[in-house]
């Protein structure tokens, strides 16, 4: 069991984070392979929680490496005060890796995530403003920094500059923006030389070498398959690739070393930001997921939008990233509801359709077609196995099994380590 890749199957906040801090006491690395400080991966442990946003789950977990793959943009002054955060709950950092050739968020992506959402006005993307998408796009535009180049300071320079030269003409000139001094980001970005020096490294010869020696590698995905640039929304995306072939390139691990793609699929269906999304529920039961579930943004504390079950996304999870697994969480969330409705397929102008279309006109258009299956009542938080569970939450989560197209390996319960039901190893 060389390599797993672990992602999320819905739109991001599916409970990534619990999973890979699950697995993480069993493996020796965990990589995060794209996105940033966009992610916010809850992990509760005992009365501990937390938040974590550029830094592998497995950073929770002692025996661990956690890494931070090529693919991923990292925020410096996000990473070290993530850092010193964990480090002041006693928490060991100090086996972090971080790849030479991952891209830096710099202050301007920053102000250019945030002026580019403004000028948007209401067909905004509803961005975390965390300089995401402005720095993946100077990455493809062959203007990034990366984090190599801050211990270089004549190429810094000239890349900098090469960056702000065009930059700075949009920001002054179509958002009436002050100019950005090269020397300032320059100076600010020398100065986090130091302090991230002895963890940066090739993570790609590390972890090809530790697959080859038949360690355990898992790659844990940030956002969401319908929030991935090519397979997603678009343009209501993340801009990177957090589907299952994300985790090659954003590591240079090659697919043939991967086993096994889990998906992350929670019970019911969530999403942040704008953008579509057919079985979202603006009523009462919307309201009485939204608290229940406890669903609020760990990184931008915004509201998510709560809707029930889709099953044709959790099919098209399964068919674009070759899911092996799903572990479905926040079952508990459900209990109270009598009965339960779940998206089968679609309606899109007067016709029924099972797969998601690929045009965005049809996707906006898409009512769902729900069927209903009985609820339970009786508490499930303390279940160990699925025989523990009530018949109809087992009937439910059968249900989902046979609509999804991939085993339900395991079932949250509740959001500790421990409440979980594990039904197949993922090892
Ligand atoms: P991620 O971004 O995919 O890691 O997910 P988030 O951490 O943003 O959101 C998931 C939330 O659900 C967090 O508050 C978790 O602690 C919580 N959670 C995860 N699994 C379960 C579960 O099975 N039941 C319950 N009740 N909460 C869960
Ligand atoms: P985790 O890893 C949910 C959403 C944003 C916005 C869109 C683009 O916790 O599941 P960006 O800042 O990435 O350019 O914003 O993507 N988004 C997420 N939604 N969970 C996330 O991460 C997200 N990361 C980005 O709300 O709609
Ligand atoms: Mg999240």
């Amino acid at each position: 069991m060389p390599a797993l890749v672990l992602l999320g199957a819905q739109w991001g906040d599916e409970g990534k984070g619990k999973a890979t801090d699950l697995l993480g006491g069993s493996v020796d690395y965990v990589v995060r392979y794209q996105g940033g400080n966009n992610a916010g991966h809850t992990v509760v442990v005992g009365d501990q929680k937390y938040a974590l946003h550029l830094l592998p789950s497995g950073i929770l977990s002692p025996g661990c490496t956690p890494v931070i793959g090529n693919g991923v943009v990292v925020d410096p002054a996000v990473l070290l005060s993530e850092l010193s955060g964990l480090n002041e709950r006693g928490v060991d950092t100090s086996k972090l890796l971080i790849s030479g050739n991952a891209h830096l968020i710099t202050p301007y992506h920053t102000t250019i995530d945030k002026v580019t959402e403004r000028f948007l006005g209401k067909r905004k993307i509803g961005t975390t403003g965390r300089g995401i998408g402005p720095s993946y796009a100077d990455k493809i535009n062959r203007v990034g920094i990366r984090v190599q180049d801050i211990f270089d300071e004549s190429i810094l320079r000239q890349k900098v500059e090469a960056a702000l030269d065009f930059k700075n003409q949009v920001l002054a000139k179509l958002y009436n923006r002050r100019a950005i001094a090269v020397d300032q980001v320059v100076e600010e970005l020398l100065g986090y030389a130091d302090q991230l020096r002895g963890y940066v490294t090739d993570t790609t010869l590390i972890l090809n070498n530790a697959v080859d020696q038949g360690q355990v590698v898992l790659f844990e995905g940030g956002q969401g398959t319908l929030l991935d640039v090519d397979h997603g929304t678009y343009p209501f995306v993340t801009s990177s690739n957090p589907t299952a072939g994300g985790a090659c390139t954003g590591t240079g691990v090659g697919p043939t070393k991967i086993s096994r793609v889990i998906g992350i699929l929670k019970a019911y269906t969530t999403r942040v930001g704008a953008g579509p999304f057919p079985t979202e529920l603006l009523d009462e039961d919307g309201e009485k997921l939204r608290t229940i579930g406890g669903e609020r943004g760990v990184t931008t504390g915004r509201d998510r939008r709560c809707g029930w079950f889709d099953a044709v996304i959790a099919r098209y999870a399964t068919r674009v990233n070759g899911l092996t697994d799903f572990f479905l969480t926040k079952l508990d969330v459900l209990t109270g509801w009598e009965r339960i409705p779940v998206c089968v397929a679609y309606e899109i102008d007067g016709k029924r359709v099972e797969e998601l279309p690929y045009s965005q006109t049809d996707f906006h258009h898409a009512k769902p077609i729900y069927e209903t299956l009985p609820g339970w009542s009786e508490d499930i938080t303390q279940a160990k196995t699925f025989d523990d569970l009530p018949k109809n939450a087992q009937r439910y989560v059968q249900a989902l099994e046979e609509m999804s197209g991939a085993p339900i390996s395991a079932i949250g319960v509740g959001p500790g380590r421990d409440e979980t039901i594990q039904i197949n190893s993922f090892l």
